[in-house]
């Protein structure tokens, strides 16, 4: 189907910029623009707003420049869910605070993270896991951990974890009490699930927390609510992230738990913005674009969170090639593999005109993009430009 609705478009001077990134590099693999000084707006505007500390959860884009801006930008301690996370931090930020936030780690991670890279802090949601922590440690009398606790299914969720990761209510006060008898700092933390369109899961995060807590009737330091934080898709009209930030100030007061310190890991909404890919067309089947770029690269969530959000795109012509951009229809991607699992359904919206050789700039993609790539098919290269 055709029709005529503006394209979005954003700050001209930098998509004249990207433009002539473009053209001067006529990109033949995807190609990942990194924009640091929005990073470090970003990383400054959740300092400012949220009133105790900031983790950054590496995972969802894990790049050397990534983790050195955000901490030259304020945000000192780093979430790390693998070994290789941890000595990354280590290298690039000697002085950081690490938390490891991974709820089943190796017994060779959790030694090196303790003895080599001076990590204390660990997360646990089974008894098995906090004896690995204990053995693994040689009984260290300064452990700083946390019970991870599972929420119920969170629906406005693009992911929700609780499934695979945390301990039931009354599993996770059991694991409290065992914890405290180990543990010279203890926390209880919870992640309401990526991409949480509704501030309320926290609220409710919290309470079910502070319920467990009392149950578990020892003494706690430290309470974590996770990452979750949305960014503002294209159609989505979410609240602002100040807005989530008071449901957690205020969800901490209303059940007594200001005394403890407070953390919150975000992830998504710390980097998506500082992130654009620029993909290429390589073949157009009537409404299904070929593109450089997939499920298995820079385009994951694309396929994995279909029909829960879409990206903001535009189009970026071939060399010499001028189109209408007013004229647009609905379209769905292929990436590049041989695999049939590699298609995004969409619809993505772009001009009726596109065509082999015309490049697609993708926004949002700093989170979960670069991050997920994968060498499948030989299809792993890529490029990188620091803003
Ligand atoms: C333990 C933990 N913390 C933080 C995050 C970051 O979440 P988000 O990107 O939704 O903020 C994740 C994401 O998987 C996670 O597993």
């Amino acid at each position: 189907m055709v029709h005529s609705v503006p394209l979005l478009s954003e700050n001209k001077t930098l998509e004249k910029r990207i433009d002539d990134i473009v053209s001067q590099l006529t990109p033949a693999v995807p190609l990942h623009i990194l924009n640091l000084q929005k990073l470090t707006e970003k990383s400054k505007e959740f300092k400012r707003l949220f009133r105790g500390t900031v983790m950054y959860a590496v995972k969802c884009n894990p790049s050397k420049e990534v983790i050195k801006t955000i901490a030259k930008a304020g945000i000192k301690t780093f979430d790390a869910a693998s070994i290789e996370e941890v000595r990354n931090v280590r290298k690039w930020v000697p002085t950081a605070k690490i938390h490891f936030m991974h709820t089943v780690k190796s017994r060779e991670a959790i030694r090196e993270a303790y003895f080599e890279h001076g990590v204390r802090v660990f997360v646990l949601d089974t008894a098995d896991e906090l004896r690995k922590i204990v053995h693994e440690t040689n009984l260290a009398p300064d452990l700083d951990l946390y019970v991870r606790l599972a929420l119920p299914k969170n629906k406005d969720a693009s992911a929700d974890f609780s499934a695979k990761f945390g301990a039931s209510p009354e599993q996770a006060s059991f694991l409290l009490r065992e914890a405290r008898l180990v543990s010279s700092r203890l926390g209880i933390m919870f992640h309401p699930g990526s991409q949480s369109k509704n501030a309320d899961v926290f609220r409710k995060g919290i309470a079910v927390a502070a319920e467990v807590i009392k149950k578990a009737g020892v003494k706690l330091e430290s309470i974590d609510v996770g990452g979750g934080f949305p960014i503002q898709y294209p159609q989505q009209n979410l609240a602002p992230l100040s807005d989530y930030i008071t449901t957690i100030h205020k969800a901490i007061d209303d059940y007594g738990l200001s005394g403890l310190d407070l953390y919150c890991e975000p992830g998504r909404a710390l980097v998506a913005e500082a992130g654009k890919l620029i993909v290429r067309v390589e073949l157009r089947k009537n409404d299904a674009l070929y593109l450089n770029d997939g499920v298995y690269g820079g385009l994951v969530e694309a396929a994995k969170y279909q029909g829960a959000f879409t990206y903001p795109m535009r189009v970026i012509r071939k060399q010499n090639h001028e189109g209408d951009n007013d004229t647009i229809m609905s379209y769905r991607f292929c990436g590049p593999t041989c695999d049939s699992v590699d298609m995004m359904p969409g619809p993505f919206f772009l001009p009726a005109d596109i065509a082999e050789g015309d490049w697609i700039e993708v926004s949002l993609t700093g989170a979960y993009s670069f991050s997920c790539r994968t060498n499948f098919n030989g299809f792993g290269k890529y490029q990188t430009i620091i803003l």
